[in-house]
């Protein structure tokens, strides 16, 4: 993208930006003290939440930002600079919590986060993910938590990151050969060493929760949660989490932009590195017959001024104060769009009717394919 293009997204961003609030009723304006205008007259998120209880704890921005999608698995590749440029801005607009993993690139995502966020390291948290195998910067597609390659990966992502201390560790997927045990206490003793200060894990189920939880404590549970995917809800992951005292942070929160309404059937992704065209969600099949759900989200938002992304994020984020979601963009106007979605607050009963009538609507196809399934914990 070009200097102008850059000068006048911006522009139309602030535009943008100015419409959707004036055109924001007073109802739900409730939360206008999360954002407020710094001296360059832009706005910056000031709201926080907290992951963890205890030793565990860790207080971030209540909207993060995923930087996966910078580098891997989507179609969109603005050069190093620009998304440097757009991670700065995002922390300028207060956003703590970004993002990352060994396997994104593999290897590229980090070291962008590295390069771009660690001279903010004392005000900001990086977390990211191990246990898809990697080797000589592939991915070879199998799992690998054994705690010494857990040791090796966290000094490795310690030099892509550029830091000391890993804010947050997370383990990506489930290993189903090594005890969750084991890799608790290896994140433990790499705490009392000082190289990790809090860990995760991704797509687990309540009984791996609770075994982790009980050798070292979690901050958060990584799992994917929007309105198209709601099994977190039932499978009983966020009433342990309630219980326990641990956060979690949705996943592709925009059902991977789907949400975001610029998807639709004649949607070219990019077929060397975006996997949404390997979802069965995202064929041209199921994305005609889902867009039913985008539109509903379009129609409840139409009427209170806001757009379909915000009502996905601020659906999520009245679930529960404990909940932070992670979107990713390449946009400086998503960006901004997206932080909004926290000044956005709609009555139990709008939710409610909301999630009635998406429910009415049948989902075509499933979220993962059979080999991406098999990876998931539960
Ligand atoms: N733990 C795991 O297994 C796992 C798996 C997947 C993802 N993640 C994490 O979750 C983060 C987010 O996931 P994701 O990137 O898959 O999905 P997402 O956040 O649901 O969607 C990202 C996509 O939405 C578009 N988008 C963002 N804001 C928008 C807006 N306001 N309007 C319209 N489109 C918008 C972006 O395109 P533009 O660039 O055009 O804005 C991008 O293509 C990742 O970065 C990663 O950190 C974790």
């Amino acid at each position: 993208m070009t200097d102008f293009e850059m000068g006048r997204r911006s522009f139309l961003k602030t535009a943008v930006a100015a419409a959707i609030i004036s055109a924001v009723p007073v109802s739900i304006r409730k939360a206008q003290a999360s954002i407020s205008a710094n001296k360059n007259g832009s706005s910056f998120l000031t709201k926080k939440r907290i992951l963890g209880q205890g030793k565990a704890a860790m207080e971030v921005s209540a909207l993060g930002f995923g930087v996966m999608g910078m580098t891997y698995n989507r179609s969109e590749h603005p050069d190093k600079k620009q998304c440097i440029r757009l991670l700065h801005e995002a922390v300028d607009k207060g956003v703590t919590l970004f993002d990352t993993a060994i396997i994104y690139g593999p290897l590229t995502n980090e070291e962008l986060a590295g390069e771009a966020l660690s001279p903010y390291k004392d005000k900001i948290n990086i977390t990211t993910k191990f246990g898809h195998e990697v080797i000589n910067g592939k991915a070879t597609g199998r799992q690998d938590s054994r705690p010494e390659t857990i040791r090796r990966y966290c000094e490795e992502s310690l030099k892509r990151l550029r830091l000391e201390a890993l804010p947050m560790f997370y383990q990506h997927r489930f290993d189903r050969k090594i005890p969750i045990e084991d890799v608790a206490g290896t994140i433990g003793d790499l705490v009392r060493e000082g190289k990790v200060l809090r860990w995760g894990m991704c797509e687990v189920s309540p009984v791996t929760i609770r075994k982790a939880h009980s050798v070292y404590p979690l901050t958060a549970i990584q799992s994917e949660y929007h309105f198209m995917h709601r099994d977190v809800e039932n499978n009983g992951v966020l009433e342990t989490c309630r219980e326990l005292g641990i956060g979690f942070v949705p996943y592709s929160p925009l059902n991977r932009g789907f949400l975001g309404g610029n998807i639709n059937e004649y949607t070219q992704f990019d077929t060397n590195n975006d996997n949404r065209q390997t979802l069965p969600r995202f064929t041209p099949e199921a994305i005609r017959q889902n867009t039913k759900i985008v539109n509903i989200l379009q129609n409840f938002g139409r009427t209170r001024g806001i757009t379909s992304s915000q009502v996905a994020l601020a659906w999520l984020l009245q679930k529960a104060p404990w909940i932070v979601p992670i979107p990713g963009t390449t946009k400086s106007a998503h960006l901004d769009e997206n932080l909004h979605s926290l000044e956005i607050s709609c009555s139990q009963q709008d939710w409610q009717e909301l999630e009635k009538s998406i429910a009415a609507i049948p989902i075509m196809g499933n979220r993962y394919n059979a080999e991406q399934q098999q990876q998931v914990g539960l």
